[in-house]
């Protein structure tokens, strides 16, 4: 035995000897670059390429070959030297790869978990932490190293086709959400990449547009969210955006990716840019983007051809090699990990579920008209989607999943009764609907968001025989978006139909002495101060993962009482919105996709086509609606709950720079609940322009049980307080009396308290 063991190392140490060649470890990193040629580091800091012959866009969804089919992207491997490939994949609702593979009858289907906006509306970091947890296992069990998400930019405006990827219209809430997003996802020891870096606010030609925004709009609003999940997080890599941001685009910004990301955030990670983005591969990489995804030879040849002749600094490049070095050395694939490509997708199911619960908001709920009554077991099930659930978007946010529970299912597994008659005319109408649409399918387009077949209204005698056989009615209103284009006005506003159905149905019901019930099972915001007073309740479901069906019956029927609150404003009308001045109506716009591609990306000077002014400057979302008082339709930070809570006098106490805010809330109703507690601070706003309130820290109790009351703890830096002075471009912080104001949403305030800076 010990004979045997002096043997293999004396082989050991005779390789060694004989191969002069690193081979990467932790601790070589800097001797494997010495002994890197020029064509293999610029080899690592370019993707593999996609599969689709012409660079082609196809790929962005997912189609390159590699060791896991469908993933977004891979760097090269480079064997030399003991460099493994690592595999990047999408995307922030769950992995998005390939879910069946060509001689294999096994399946590779990964669960869709809730859309980021749903999460952002749980308002609970330990929940997200979770849900990431079991993301995070889904990316190390299929053999990928880094997952792409979570996506976290602002939503500047509710017509972006892509917000219901991202979190929220304030930094805060983004950041948090993402950081608790990251750590989950990364204590499984695989990557994330925080996206897209930064202002990648609208879809209308984001890979060409110029985003003009102003410096504090930028460090306040946009940067804010990316700095405090940096920070919090620590994430393994970061993705730049598309566009560019004052004439530049955002991955080829020395000042944005070295000044501020690394130098004044101090972070260590790797950066890469989103998919074919920026033009100028030696601006990229002299500007700290390490790795460009998903990788053309032409930037392959101009980096060498940039060293050869001066005008790229080898050492630049070394700097960036080191970094996809370092990224590479923590991966999955360079620990050898045995990646089992079973993860237990049933747990995940439940994660699913249950993530989806809390972040499902109560609208409205007139007269207590949730849960239903244990006796109401006979449903109307009106609205196509509601047999055609939407799990999610488009793109590379969705998710191929094995399954999607519809709402009529989740009803059904509830022990609910859906009318028969109904279900049949809706079955009949959306398979002659899915008819048609199949033979215009096989476009370039067909990866584009499909628009949802035209709302069926059953005719009056067949709503009124459905009032008189059943208890209730439940109707459900669908969106889908995703990459590539904006939502229009159109999609905004329910269309005539929507508003005949939910007219029609609820003055039926009515009339039987019966109540409606509507859920909403859209990505994005739409207009609802026209009809919300019309049906007895509003569910607003978000796109909830593939489990959606079986949520929602959870909340109906009183299984889980609803905690989830609006991450963004509601208005009453699109224009209401500053930001609505200056973005793009999709619709007047045609849809390029070579331009996407920068194929034939001829520049113009079209208003929020080819520059876009952020003239709100930091007035994005309630700083705006409370800074011009503006009626909304639902606030910030508001729902509903099937309690009620009360809160205590706050108690304020500051050590050195941290401020914490302690309360005890009180749950007053007849059933156990979870509140989510708001603090938002105003500053004396004297001597500074100040919006009139911002959120600074937001905590969600555990569950209370009726009567009972938990103590809640909420803090925040002083610092936290400061605003970016444009003159001297440094931040600074009011002296004076600020307020701190606690709240179940902005414009609910229930308790203030004095903070003296
Ligand atoms: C998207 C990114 C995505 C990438 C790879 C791009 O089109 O903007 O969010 O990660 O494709 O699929």
């Amino acid at each position: 035995m010990k004979k045997e063991l002096i043997m293999i190392l004396a082989g050991a140490v005779a390789v060694a000897g004989c191969n002069s060649t690193p081979q990467l470890t932790e601790k070589n990193i800097d001797k494997v670059i010495k002994a890197m040629t020029l064509e293999e580091k610029a080899l690592l800091v370019t993707g593999i390429g996609m599969d689709t012959g012409s660079e082609g866009m196809a790929a962005t969804v997912g189609a390159s070959a590699q060791r896991v089919p469908g993933a977004a992207g891979a760097t090269h491997a480079i064997p030399r030297l003991g460099i493994p490939s690592i595999v990047l994949s999408d995307g922030p609702a769950g992995v998005r790869i390939n879910p069946t593979r060509e001689g294999d009858d096994n399946t590779y289907y990964c669960t869709h978990f809730p859309i980021g906006t749903l999460l952002s509306s749980t308002w609970n970091q330990e929940l997200v932490e979770e849900v990431g947890e079991s993301m995070g296992n889904e990316v190390l069990e299929y053999g990928c190293d880094v997952l792409l998400a979570p996506a976290l930019n602002i939503h500047r405006n509710p017509l972006n086709g892509r917000n219901f990827e991202y979190y929220s219209e304030d930094p805060v809430l983004s950041g948090k959400i993402a950081a608790a997003y990251v750590r989950g996802i990364q204590s499984n020891g695989v990557g994330t990449s925080i996206k897209h870096f930064v202002a990648n606010n609208q879809e209308t030609n984001r890979t060409a547009v110029d985003e003009k925004i102003s410096d504090r709009a930028m460090r306040e609003i946009y940067l804010k969210g990316f700095e405090i999940a940096v920070k919090e997080s620590d994430p393994w890599t970061i993705m730049t955006s598309y566009n560019k941001i004052n004439g530049i685009y955002t991955s080829e910004d020395h000042a944005l990716l070295e000044d501020i990301l690394r130098d004044d955030w101090g972070y260590k990670g790797t950066v890469m840019t989103d998919w074919y983005g920026g033009k100028d591969a030696i601006a990229q990489v002299h500007a700290g983007n390490d790795m460009l995804q998903p990788g053309r030879p032409s930037q392959y040849n101009d980096i060498i051809d940039g060293v050869k002749n001066g005008t790229l600094d080898e050492a630049e490049l070394d700097r960036n090699v080191k970094r996809i070095l370092q990224l590479i050395v923590r991966t999955p694939i360079f620990k050898n990990y045995a990646y089992s490509n079973k993860p237990d997708l049933e747990a995940h199911a439940k994660v699913t579920r249950q993530s989806a619960v809390e972040g499902m908001v109560l609208l409205e709920n007139k007269n207590a008209t949730l849960p239903l009554a244990a006796e109401a077991k006979n449903v109307a099930v009106f609205g196509n989607t509601s047999y055609d659930f939407i799990a999610g978007g488009t793109g590379s946010g969705n998710v191929n999943r094995a399954y999607t529970v519809s709402l009529l299912d989740g009803l059904s597994n509830a022990g609910l009764q859906a009318d028969a008659n109904l279900q049949k005319m809706y079955e009949e109408y959306l398979a002659k609907i899915a008819k048609e649409a199949a033979s215009v399918d096989g476009d370039l387009f067909s990866f584009l968001p499909k628009p949802l077949p035209a709302e069926f209204v059953p005719a009056a005698k067949d709503i009124a025989a459905a009032a008189a056989a059943n208890d209730v009615a439940i109707i459900t209103f669908g969106r889908i978006s995703g990459e590539f284009v904006d939502r229009t006005v159109a999609d905004f506003n329910l269309s005539a139909k929507e508003k005949q159905l939910v007219n029609d149905v609820t003055k039926a019901f009515h009339a039987a002495g019966k109540k409606v019930i509507v859920v909403l099972n859209i990505g994005g915001v739409i207009e609802t101060a026209s009809w919300k007073n019309t049906p007895d309740a509003i569910l607003l479901s978000w796109q909830a993962g593939q489990e959606g069906g079986n949520s929602v019956a959870d909340v109906l029927t009183g299984k889980e009482n609803p905690s989830g609150r609006l991450p963004m404003t509601w208005p009453v009308a699109f224009e209401d919105h500053k930001s609505s001045e200056n973005f793009p109506r999709s619709e007047t716009f045609e849809l390029n996709l070579n331009a996407f591609m920068g194929i034939e990306q001829v520049a113009g000077d079209k208003k929020d086509f080819d520059w876009t002014k952020y003239e709100e400057g930091i007035y994005v979302g309630y700083r705006w609606f409370d800074k011009s008082g503006i009626q909304v339709s639902y606030p910030f930070g508001y729902g509903l709950s099937y309690t009620t809570f009360e809160y205590s006098t706050p108690e304020v106490a500051k050590e050195g720079d941290k401020v914490c805010v302690k309360l005890s809330v009180k749950n007053t109703g007849a059933v156990a609940g979870k509140e989510v507690v708001q603090l938002y601070v105003s500053a004396p706003g004297k001597t500074l322009d100040k919006p009139v309130k911002e959120l600074k820290a937001f905590a969600k109790t555990a569950t209370i049980a009726a009567g009972e009351s938990a103590d809640v703890t909420l803090c925040f830096n002083v610092n936290d307080l400061a605003s970016w002075n444009e003159e001297t471009s440094a931040w600074e912080l009011e002296n004076g009396t600020y307020t701190i104001s606690l709240g179940s949403s902005c414009l609910n305030i229930l308790t203030n308290a004095e903070l003296a800076i």
